[in-house]
């Protein structure tokens, strides 16, 4: 009787409810071995394991980084027919996986299929000496693909494949803090947010988090719209559409150099972001820049709030709050060549928002730098 309700509860259960957080994302670059090397000496990401032609893979190279709870998997071709070189001509280099950890790969693969899912890849099964690990993957927003990772019966360095033999180490610098994934967040085409909120709700089983219309999230010129889903813990997605303004938005400004639909930027938690901004200035990394005028609009915002204003000023820190807390956070410029992704460096106390009050400053900071670029 039991096995019966339990089994009929595990049939039930949403992808989204199966999902027990992120595993890795997988970029597609147009320099592995240079990508990596970037992550380790500015962003202060370990490299933990390589799969290359030394390990038999043919057509490519992978690099795979972690800090905290954070993996990425760098990835790049070594022949002209390899999908990543495709890729990366079209997009310039990009996230092509969000992957996401799993029970059973074959069973969240199932329900999402089950629930109008596209499918990618059929569940498939890798096994070596460290045990036997089993993804499958579903296509969502542009050439972006969720893959479902199955690792409870693998314990080696990453999947098979990969080597943590002769790894590069990480260069000196002072410590970067970042401990894990907040959100990352997709950028889809005008008309098509709700779309694509309908696909994370009704066929992957999200949450609506959070919605911003074009009236909270705008500056004189330009405008989006965004709505956040997320699967109830872990895993947090906002996705943003670009709104009409008197000129080209950041979103269209990403949907023209990347192509078509795509993950914009990923937001990393820091404890102390602070320690985390000063380390990873002096390693050489670049954020957007805040004007002075929004530490004297952002005290008047916050006036209850004792925070260290000269360190987050000296270090272009943003400010906001809800009603549950607050929030630090700061942006990155471009990592790539192309307008297209950046990352966010964020401490939550208490807030569970996104920055909606910080919008239309960082948008004034984003479009100088558009305009910079003659995209404006
Ligand atoms: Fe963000």
């Amino acid at each position: 009787m039991s096995e019966a309700i339990d089994r009929e509860s595990t049939q039930a259960a949403t992808p989204a409810q199966m999902l027990r957080g992120w595993d890795h994302l997988e970029w597609w670059v147009g320099n592995a071995r240079a990508s990596a090397g970037f992550l380790s000496s500015a962003f202060g990401f370990d490299i933990v394991a390589y799969a290359g032609p030394e390990t038999g893979i043919r057509d490519r190279t992978s690099w795979v980084l972690q800090q905290g709870e954070i993996r990425f998997v760098v990835t790049g071709a070594l022949t002209p027919d390899c999908e990543v070189a495709d890729h990366v001509r079209t997009h310039g280099d990009g996230a092509h996986s969000i992957s996401l950890e799993v029970e059973s790969a074959q069973d969240v693969f199932a329900a999402a299929v089950a629930r109008g899912a596209t499918p990618v890849r059929e569940p498939w099964k890798e096994e070596d000496e460290h045990g036997s690990l089993v993804r499958a993957s579903i296509a969502t927003y542009g050439e972006t693909i969720h893959t479902f990772v199955e690792r409870s019966a693998y314990n080696g360095p990453f999947a098979p494949g990969f080597t943590t033999e002769n790894l590069p180490t990480r260069p000196p610098g002072p410590a970067v803090g970042l401990e894990r994934i907040d959100h990352v967040v997709g950028n889809v085409e005008l008309g098509a947010l709700e779309r694509w909120v309908g696909f994370y709700r009704d066929v992957l089983g999200f949450d609506q988090l959070l919605h911003f219309d074009d009236e909270q999230i705008s500056t004189e010129y330009s405008a989006l719209m965004s709505t956040v889903v997320w699967n109830g813990s872990k895993v947090v997605m906002p996705i943003n559409e670009p709104a009409h303004g008197k000129r080209k938005s950041q979103i269209e400004e990403y949907l023209d150099y990347y192509g078509c639909p795509g993950v914009q930027h990923v937001a990393q938690h820091t404890p102390d972001i602070i320690s985390t901004v000063s380390a990873l200035r002096e390693r050489g990394v670049r954020f957007l820049r805040v004007p002075d005028t929004y530490y004297e609009d952002a005290k008047t915002r916050v006036p209850d709030l004792d925070l260290p204003w000269d360190d987050l000023q000296r270090l272009g820190i943003l400010v906001d709050r809800d009603q549950d807390g607050y929030l630090l956070q700061v942006f990155t410029e471009m990592i790539g060549d192309r307008p297209t992704v950046f990352f966010e460096v964020i401490q939550r106390e208490g807030a569970k928002g996104f920055g909606a009050g910080n919008f239309k400053a960082l948008f004034e900071a984003i479009e100088r730098e558009q305009d910079r670029r003659g995209n404006l």
